[in-house]
């Protein structure tokens, strides 16, 4: 991270936690729910399967720059997906470095080919070792890691979403990640039970099982982009919600934190851990601080 970025977030976190401001910093534009996949614990794919245009996004990505956003994700349906006005997803990328944006990130399925060197980082959705992935994403993960080996640049951070079908599936995750030269890093989330896959979400215990073997791992040196400090709070749900620094955008409607702020009851059973660092970081928790600094210096 450049210098410079490094010393408007800290400007931003200091005036956030002394004046317990409400001001976004991250921002996430969906560019579409269409998706070429149907994963077991989604929710959130091929609603309405549109392509969202080209000028609504240039808007969109204004629109949230304006309100002081600098950390961008795109995501999706499946961001690959996307295309218009001749334009992809890499110029949309290189649009908002070009805008000001300080941190771009994309989050990917990995099933297309990776080309995409001017993203932060690209967090590529892998759950589980070959078994559990494919159980739950469908027959992709031999293609996803013949995208990786191809991929032309190394800023891949997988992203696993650990549920009752893959819980057991985090070390094999940690040493992928620590075994493949693209892949930087590796960050988790909890399932989050929406009404239609509450099956799949995980109990505070085996919660604690898998914020245990994170922890493992991460002593053992797999690079992990979590906060440890984190972790009591995610086992319990106990961190606050939602997260009042993260917004989203999605055909044109803005909501604070995710989408899933309107699924009734679901944030007090969120399982994103960014909501969890974020929001007890913005509420000036020392031990968050310090290890957040540490960890982003790592890797971004
Ligand atoms: C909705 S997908 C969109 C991007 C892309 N299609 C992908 O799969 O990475 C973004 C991330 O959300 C995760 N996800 C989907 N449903 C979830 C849930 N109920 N709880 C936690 N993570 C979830 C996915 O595993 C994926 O890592
Ligand atoms: S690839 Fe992503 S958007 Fe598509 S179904 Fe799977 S989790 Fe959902
Ligand atoms: S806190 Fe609520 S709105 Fe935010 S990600 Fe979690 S479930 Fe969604």
């Amino acid at each position: 991270m450049k210098l410079s970025s490094f010393a408007y977030f800290a400007g931003f976190g200091i005036k956030t936690v002394l004046f317990k401001k409400k001001d976004p910093i991250l921002g996430t534009i969906i560019l579409t729910d269409k998706c070429n996949l149907k994963c077991k614990h989604c929710s959130v794919n091929n609603i309405t399967a549109v392509v969202y245009p080209y000028r609504q996004i240039k808007k969109e990505m204004r629109q949230l720059y304006d309100m002081g956003i600098r950390i961008l994700f795109f995501c999706g349906g499946e961001t690959f997906l996307w295309k218009d006005e001749g334009k992809s997803l890499r110029d949309l990328v290189s649009e908002v470095k070009k805008m000001g944006f300080l941190i771009v990130n994309v989050v990917t399925n990995g099933t297309f080919p990776i080309d995409l060197p001017e993203a932060d980082l690209i967090l590529l959705s892998l759950d589980g070792n070959r078994l559990q992935h494919n159980k739950i994403r469908g027959d992709t993960y031999d293609t996803i890691m013949e995208n990786i080996r191809n991929a032309t640049s190394d800023n891949i951070c997988f992203y696993m979403a650990v549920n009752q079908i893959n819980k057991r599936g985090i070390r094999d995750v940690c040493r992928k990640a620590k075994e493949m030269p693209n892949v930087r890093a590796v960050s988790f989330n909890f399932h989050t039970p929406y009404p239609d896959t509450k099956e799949l979400s995980l109990s505070p215990g085996e919660k604690a099982v898998c914020c245990n073997v994170i922890a493992e791992m991460m002593k053992e040196g797999a690079p992990v982009f979590n906060l440890k400090s984190a972790f009591p709070y995610l086992i319990r749900n106990s961190f606050p919600t939602p997260c009042y620094q993260c917004v989203v955008m999605e055909n044109g409607k803005l909501s604070t934190c995710g989408r899933c702020i309107e699924v009734e009851g679901l944030c007090e059973k969120c399982g994103y851990f960014f909501v969890a660092e974020y929001t007890l970081l913005f509420r000036g928790n020392i031990r968050i601080i310090l290890e957040m600094l540490m960890t982003y210096l790592k890797y971004i």
